[in-house]
């Protein structure tokens, strides 16, 4: 293996250190405690699982969790109201609703419908159009967590050829942008690109967000590239025994590469840290304060 791995839990460790030293610090000399509410609507056990991991990080580093899991029948209104009155709750400075939503509620209105200043997701047009503009904005955690993976080994992004296969709006847009706005030249790949090995050989900077178990071959990858993988795909081998793999197949990606986040222990430890890094540049914006040194 030639490639450095990318220790995605060691930096999220470093990383949560450190937005808990500035929430203390935050609390100590403003007496702000940032809040995250969290909405749950429904039973999705991967949502559950990834809720119950968010509450845990927020109390970590001393914020306050605020937690609501409201039943799969929930209606579009009642969960317009209860937005409203997050939106209005001083003591509130991020709300997430946690995705996918019931088939009865219009996810995009819901979302249109969260304070921009709290919308620590990033999913309002309001915050995409300020990063697509190039204004201070709230930005999807993912894409957060990627730039602070990919500054760990390149500390300038200025001219790199950088590829981003997959233009979802939770990942491969706004990461695009997020890499525009470093000054990388930056293409998108996407279901209908033609001839994606060759467009992926000539990446020095290698982003992956699709969803598709191992589907970035080796010899896809320019020797010596940096390669982010976001993918977490469950698959389950002959013997019935099921892993998590990433969209690039590791091993292979591993002997060519510079350097590479694994999956797990890549981008995902990193996602739930970002989100705490919004929340605390959220709670300051609102307080009138500069924002945190993370
Ligand atoms: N479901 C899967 N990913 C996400 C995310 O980043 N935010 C929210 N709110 N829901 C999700």
């Amino acid at each position: 293996m030639t490639a450095k791995i990318i220790d995605g839990k060691a930096i999220a460790a470093n990383l949560r250190a450190s937005v808990k030293s500035e929430t203390h610090r935050l609390t100590a000399a403003h007496g702000i405690v940032p809040g995250l509410a969290v909405v749950l609507v429904g039973d999705n056990a991967a949502s559950k699982t990834y809720v119950t991991s968010k509450s845990r990080a927020v109390v970590e580093v001393g914020m306050r969790p605020l937690d609501y899991h409201l039943p799969a029948a929930t209606g579009e209104a009642e969960l317009l109201a209860l937005v409203k009155a997050l939106n209005a709750d001083p003591a509130v400075s991020g709300i997430l609703v946690q995705l996918p939503l019931p088939p009865q509620i219009h996810t995009a209105r819901v979302l249109n419908s969260i304070d921009p200043e709290k919308d620590v997701d990033g999913f309002h047009p309001l915050n995409a159009g300020r990063l697509m503009t190039g204004l201070p904005a709230l930005v999807p955690c993912t894409p957060v967590a990627c730039l602070k993976l990919i500054k760990s080994v390149h500390s300038s992004l200025v001219g790199i050829d950088a590829l981003m296969v997959g233009r979802s709006h939770i990942v491969g847009n706004p990461l695009a942008q997020v890499l525009l706005n470093e000054n990388a030249t930056v293409s998108v790949a996407h279901t209908h690109t033609r001839n994606l090995p060759d467009y992926c050989r000539r990446a020095e900077l290698l982003c992956v967000a699709i969803g598709c178990a191992e589907f970035i071959r080796g010899d896809w990858i320019k020797p010596g590239a940096t390669v982010i993988d976001v993918g977490i795909n469950r698959v389950t081998d002959g013997s019935g025994k099921s892993r998590i793999v990433g969209d690039v197949n590791f091993a292979e990606a591993a002997e060519v590469a510079g350097a590479i986040t694994p999956v797990p222990g890549g981008v995902g430890p990193m996602t739930i840290v970002s989100l705490l890094v919004n929340t605390l540049h959220a709670a300051c914006a609102q307080a009138g304060l500069p924002p945190p040194a993370v």
